[in-house]
């Protein structure tokens, strides 16, 4: 983000002396992207951020994909994969299971009844999206409270952990679907100015993201030592794990400033683009990472065309699987097929695909859409990881038969 904030305690001036009421020098940690290149942030740490006492392998959950062979376009039914109430012994980083992958992102689903332990994702940013529940994310910057469609975007390398919160209004669980990019996540270049503001015509701006609150250092002293799971690259392109075990809590900030954070936008808060005729999805893109775009369909007036159909013509995306997460309310272009919340779509590129038989006559004449669906579409084929092949419902590719 180019929108600079500060929060809690700093020096006036950068790379001076900083002292506590004691005398001591707080020691100062810059985070930043593409070698002092691009977004940065300063932090000041009560303690030497570098310090660790041991580490050890973090042997991560199967991580192995399979190509998505026969060719097939697939449903995925991720609220079969809760198993009873096994699921309130799982965290948000060590019982989030994958989805699909590529070499340029993953996407994985966490079902969550405890508290994770503190995480570091090495290999790049990660959005995570709030499908029922709540929860505070704590975070070396301070913290996020989160619920219901929110994204979470957390810079690669932040340190934080997922602390589920009960919701007596809501029994839901904290149901996470996670997005993990082997690169940083970010508001489509064309939202924003040449130096980073967002533009006029973006359907979001600054004033819709939330960011943490200011860190409580005091707090986290007392949970010392700490482990800290951090993912990183291991051979080749394969992806490992480490715990490091540090001296310190490593919440000990008492001040940064920057333009590198992590934050919060909820997709309501997405102001959606309509037309006469049917607008494509680049118009609901909310992020965009290295050769993927995340895109966000919400409620919304639809096409007012007298003669417009508003669900989306047949398309073939030769350059991209396409991913539809969908998350509340009625899908009107899969109408028919079995599709609900907790549903996922695997389109993928080579195969044409659009609205199941009956779903066109039955748009016509509709004004609104009551439909909130997150949508991936990867540059690079997806393969399937172990828990697609396990939610697969194995039937999706007849569901536009029989309407000839
Ligand atoms: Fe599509």
């Amino acid at each position: 983000m180019a929108h600079y904030h500060r929060c809690g305690e700093i020096p006036p001036k950068r790379h001076t002396q900083f002292r506590d009421a004691d005398g001591g020098l707080y020691y100062e940690e810059l985070m930043g992207e593409e070698g002092f290149s691009s977004d940065s942030s300063l932090l000041y740490h009560r303690h030497v951020p570098s310090a660790l006492l041991d580490a050890r392998v973090w042997q991560l959950p199967e991580q192995a994909t399979s190509p998505n062979l026969p060719l097939i376009p697939r449903h995925l039914r991720l609220h079969d994969l809760d198993g009873a109430d096994t699921w309130r012994q799982h965290d948000a980083v060590t019982g989030r299971r994958l989805l699909l992958g590529n070499a340029d992102v993953r996407i994985l689903y966490a079902v969550v009844g405890a508290a994770s332990p503190c995480y570091r994702n090495a290999v790049g940013d990660e959005c995570v999206f709030v499908e029922s529940g709540r929860a505070v994310v704590e975070t070396v910057f301070g913290d996020l409270r989160v619920g219901p469609g929110d994204y979470v975007i957390l810079p690669r390398a932040t340190t934080h952990r997922w602390v589920p919160l009960s919701d007596p209004g809501d029994p839901s669980p904290l149901r996470l679907y996670v997005i993990e990019g082997n690169s940083h996540i970010a508001p489509p270049r064309r939202y924003l100015s040449r130096y980073g503001q967002f533009l006029e015509h973006a359907p979001y701006c600054e004033r819709d993201l939330r960011l943490p609150t200011p860190p409580e250092p005091a707090e986290a002293a007392a949970q010392a030592p700490t482990e800290v799971y951090v993912k990183h690259r291991g051979a080749g392109a394969a992806l490992v794990g480490s715990v490091h075990v540090t001296p310190h809590h490593p919440f000990d900030v008492v001040g940064w400033d920057g333009c590198l954070y992590p934050y919060v936008f909820n997709v309501a808060d997405f102001e959606p683009i309509t037309g006469r005729v049917h607008q494509p999805p680049p118009v609901h893109q909310v992020f965009e990472g290295h050769n993927f775009v995340i895109c966000n369909f919400v409620p919304r007036k639809v096409d007012y065309h007298p003669d417009a159909v508003p669900v989306p013509y047949f398309h073939s995306n030769v350059d991209s699987d396409e991913v539809m997460f969908y998350v509340r309310g009625d899908y009107e272009a899969r109408k028919g097929s079995g599709i609900g919340p907790g549903s996922i779509t695997l389109h993928p590129g080579g195969h044409s695909h659009g609205p199941q038989p009956g779903a066109i006559e039955a748009s016509l004449g509709v004004d609104r859409f009551d439909e909130l669906a997150v949508m991936v579409d990867t540059f690079r084929p997806l393969e399937l990881g172990e828990a697609g092949r396990a939610s697969d419902d194995g039937v999706y590719l007849h569901s536009w038969n029989g309407d000839d």
